[in-house]
């Protein structure tokens, strides 16, 4: 397949001249994690997008995460393959509906807590943000004489209630793509591999994290691969991340977890980068990622205090 090698050592090439750097998420095509100088999970993204020295950050995920790099480095170009990959949590938590709620329960004085998958608007009405990887942690760290709102994936929430014993009140977002999976499906396919370690990401629903050996981050899922005893494991999460985990750990069977509709489950937003639109976008310098200067200092701070937190 010629083209896509030369595609490839083209983008190479524009990533050079314009001394650009490829930060990918787990979920993209095996094509562009390929290419990336980078792969990682939401917090490790953030924490490389605030060290990089190169000038351009292309940043193949999910629109949030590319603004979440501008967030934090507004000197520098960040660029997308596609501007218009979004996130079902993100739509289901608009800032103005979260200003307009807060405003109506000023009385309560929440210490708001944004997981990251939210637009800059979001996060700058928050204290903190967390990601899967340090959600715990940062709970932990909260205030004790204020009631927290935790914005806006119920799942993880009440997932994080569950490890702090920390209450919450629980905006009603969800990930459309970790709700699929369903007690059913899991025990579906753990009947197939009856001795099966199963691993499950905290956006999945209750009856399903309740069949998990485990449920962590993307990244964490890693090392609980390469250390579970068994050697066939269920990944209960989008299917992107099964071309990082077989290749960080070979030596096991990892099964993508089934939905009751299909036999992994896809993020059609993740799944909008290409590499033809990843060299575009090293070419062109654009689509870029632009917000005003006002949202993006209020944003920043809880963006910091979470990668102060979470050292
Ligand atoms: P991670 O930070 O665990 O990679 O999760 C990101 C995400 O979008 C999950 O759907
Ligand atoms: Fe958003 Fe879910 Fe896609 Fe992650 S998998 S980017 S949470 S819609």
């Amino acid at each position: 397949d010629t083209p896509t090698l030369d595609l490839r050592d083209d983008i190479l090439r524009l990533k050079r001249e314009k001394n650009a750097v490829i930060l990918a998420h787990n979920y993209q095509i095996p094509e562009i994690q390929d290419i990336a100088d980078y792969v990682g999970d939401s917090l490790g993204l953030a924490y490389k997008a605030k060290e990089t020295d190169a000038d351009v950050i292309a940043f193949c995920g999910v629109h949030f995460m590319a603004e979440t790099a501008k967030i934090v480095n507004p000197g520098k170009t960040v660029v997308l393959p596609d501007k218009d990959a979004g996130c079902s949590l993100e739509e289901s938590c608009p800032a103005d509906e979260l200003a307009e709620f807060l405003e109506t329960h000023k009385e309560k004085n929440y210490y708001v807590i944004a997981y990251i998958n939210c637009s800059a608007g979001v996060k700058a009405l928050c204290d903190v943000i967390c990601t899967s990887g340090n959600a715990v942690r940062i709970v932990e760290q909260a205030p004790q004489d204020r009631p927290i709102l935790f914005v806006p994936d119920q799942n993880l929430g009440s997932w994080v209630m569950e490890q702090t014993g920390r209450k919450m009140d629980l905006w009603q977002g969800a990930c459309y793509v970790h709700v699929e999976f369903t007690r059913n499906s899991i025990r579906t396919i753990q009947e197939e591999y009856p001795h099966a370690a199963v691993v499950a990401h905290p956006e999945c629903p209750y009856a399903v994290r309740i069949l998990a050996d485990e449920v962590c981050s993307t990244e964490k899922m890693i090392d609980f691969c390469r250390n579970c005893e068994k050697d066939d494991i269920i990944v209960a999460t989008e299917s992107g991340m099964l071309h990082r985990l077989r290749k960080e750990v070979p030596n096991k069977n990892l099964i993508p977890g089934p939905t009751d509709k299909c036999s992994c489950a896809d993020c059609h937003f993740m799944k909008m980068n290409t590499l033809e639109k990843l060299h575009a976008c090293l070419e062109n310098l654009s689509p870029t990622v632009e917000m005003p200067e006002e949202v993006r200092k209020r944003a920043e701070a809880p963006l910091l205090r979470m990668l102060e937190q979470s050292k």
